[in-house]
């Protein structure tokens, strides 16, 4: 994959992002979605590549843009696949929260798991624990392997866990444990990210959330060297369905990092509010300021973009 799309796809996500942001913490989450979406799609054509987007904002049937099958990008050029997530946090932008971003992971053809919109069970870490987790163990024997790969104590881990009440009995076993939790509302893409950032203060992520987000997170992960397995935890029977149609045979199947998102990856993100790893984005007089982070995983090579966008020479959000 050409290293220079990396910064054409940032554009892509940098628009979004500012789109999005112009609607923080007004309460609507479905209008800062839109917005994002109008965005990214709109800037997406600019692309020099033939891409197919496999992981959107939903089947064509209930999804106008950016729908999964969706033909993206200028036409000529590579063939691409794209998962994306034109906002991702919607709560969080709706409420002004911490670490909605807006992403996307590209692939060559056929790189990326063609994932439902269904539950998915995820473990994550940074470069350390790369070969030492094991989803089909309990958390306690996770944290503990994970300290002794990370030469510390279970107490000086910091395991992110979304806050939601299935996820009870996992977070009584993690206290038992000894382990630091953070409990997130929302954003479990971003906490994933995190796991590899020395400076986050988070070390692992349990717990389940979406499967498009696990597909998205494991992208950026092959990217930064950390490691991620996931399971599919359909909510009916519906969503099995759904998933055996896109391919899924195995329901109960454990992917792996590579299996998720395999080959050459891209990844972008651009902060929509203020975050761990990623300033929000600044309304200024004249534009707006914007962070991204760029990452490919052939390199490894990790780049943080700081854009000033002047408004009376591009289109203004
Ligand atoms: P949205 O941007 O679609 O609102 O997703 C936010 C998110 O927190 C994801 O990061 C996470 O994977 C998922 O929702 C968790 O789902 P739920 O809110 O149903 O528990």
């Amino acid at each position: 994959m050409n290293r220079n799309l990396a910064l054409e796809f940032v554009r892509v996500t940098e628009m979004a992002a500012i789109a999005s942001a112009r609607l923080m913490g007004r309460g609507d989450e479905k209008a800062a979605d839109q917005a994002a979406v109008d965005a990214m799609r709109a800037m997406l054509d600019s692309v020099e590549c033939n891409a197919t987007v496999v992981i959107g904002e939903g089947e064509r049937d209930e999804a106008p843009m950016l729908y999964i099958g969706e033909k993206v990008g200028s036409g000529n050029g590579p063939e691409l696949e794209i998962a994306l997530d034109p906002l991702e946090g919607t709560t969080v932008c709706a409420t002004g929260g911490y670490n909605s971003i807006s992403v996307m992971a590209i692939a060559e053809k056929g790189g990326l798991l063609n994932a439902p919109d269904t539950y998915m069970q995820k473990i994550a870490c940074g470069p350390e624990g790369k070969g030492v987790i094991d989803i089909r163990d309990s958390a306690a024997e996770n944290l503990k392997r994970l300290a002794e790969a990370k030469k510390c104590r279970v107490q000086d881990l910091t395991a992110v866990i979304l806050d939601r009440p299935r996820h009870a009995e996992l977070i009584q076993e993690v206290r038992e444990a000894g382990a630091r939790i953070q409990l997130i509302g929302d954003g479990d893409v971003s906490a994933a990210i995190a796991t590899c950032n020395p400076n986050s203060g988070v070390d692992i992520l349990f717990g389940t959330g979406g499967a498009p987000e696990g597909v998205i997170a494991a992208a950026a992960l092959r990217c930064t060297g950390g490691d991620f397995q996931g399971i599919l935890r359909p909510r009916n029977d519906e969503e099995i369905v759904r998933a055996k149609a896109m391919g899924v045979e195995d329901i109960n199947k454990i992917f792996s990092i590579e299996e998720l998102a395999s080959g050459p990856v891209m990844f972008c993100a651009t902060g929509v509010t203020e975050g761990n790893f990623l300033k929000g984005v600044q309304f200024k007089p004249w534009g707006a300021i914007t962070h991204s982070m760029v990452m490919r995983s052939q390199s490894g090579t990790i780049r943080h973009i700081s854009a000033e966008h002047h408004f009376d020479t591009k289109p203004r959000y």
